[in-house]
């Protein structure tokens, strides 16, 4: 039995609140305030290898009605990344998929991913749940450290495995805020960190998108000898705005304002 879309980002979202309640509490905050919470995107994060590259994790959408739109380029971060959106239902959340560039990385570096990707069986890859299925491969605290020296994202994703990395609340679709602005005061009022990495707000209206996010908790994650706290997963918000001519709401991601809300995962 395949599941359905709405079951798919159910399992991911479960996953997701186990190690980030402050992602249910604030929607749980903001249902008290009788809004309905609509998701703009979900990001998942991978290796560029032949087993786990983006389109094996692009795969599960792809089958229930997704197409990829569009591709970006984090030269910086040495990413690729893609985003999709589901062809006829758009309060369906877009997918933002990046994969890490691994061959621009150190031998050191190369040589863990190498190892992770080892220990993955490729037809569990082809499961529809492989994105919600975790770390399933060994990984010292020593070789995290060793990643997150050269790449934040590496680290993350090594640590963490198969997972959303963050949910984004679509302000839109909130009746009872307007501006992102009243949003983030709202939260910081109620006692959450946000990321101000080049400000609370990435992006402008004349880029047609803003976004800003919760600084992801540690979360004691149990590495091969030993258990240590570490950066886990953030909430996003995100205010879109109409293109000019056309109307419709810009629904692309500027690579700029990504580049910033990636470190809402920073130590
Ligand atoms: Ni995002």
């Amino acid at each position: 039995m395949q599941l359905t879309v709405e079951q798919l980002f159910d399992h991911l979202w479960q996953q997701y609140i186990q190690i980030n309640p402050q992602a249910n509490k604030i929607q749980k905050l903001l249902q008290a305030r009788g809004e309905r919470v609509i998701n703009d995107h979900i990001a998942l994060r991978t290796f560029n290898t032949e087993k786990l590259g983006i389109m094996k994790i692009a795969a599960p959408f792809l089958d229930k009605g997704y197409k990829i739109v569009e591709d970006y380029d984090f030269t910086k971060k040495k990413l690729n990344a893609v985003h999709l959106e589901h062809e006829f239902d758009i309060n369906h959340p877009k997918v933002f998929i990046s994969e890490l560039r691994t061959e621009l990385f150190s031998e050191n570096l190369q040589n863990v991913i190498a190892e992770i990707d080892a220990q993955i069986d490729p037809a569990n890859v082809m499961q529809e749940l492989f994105i919600t299925s975790g770390r399933t491969w060994n990984l010292t605290f020593e070789q995290y450290i060793q990643l997150l020296r050269e790449s934040e994202y590496a680290a993350w994703t090594a640590a963490f495995g198969y997972r959303a990395n963050h949910f984004t609340v679509s302000l839109n679709h909130l009746t009872t805020f307007f501006q992102l602005e009243d949003l983030n005061e709202f939260l910081i009022e109620n006692g959450f960190v946000l990321n101000e990495s080049a400000g609370l707000i990435k992006g402008t209206p004349e880029q047609f998108l803003e976004q800003s996010s919760t600084m992801a908790a540690p979360v004691n994650v149990q590495f091969d000898h030993s258990t240590q706290p570490i950066p886990g997963c953030f909430y996003e918000f995100a205010k879109r705005y109409p293109l000019p001519e056309i109307g419709r709401l810009y629904q692309g991601f500027i690579a700029a304002s990504a580049d910033k809300i990636f470190e809402s995962t920073n130590s």
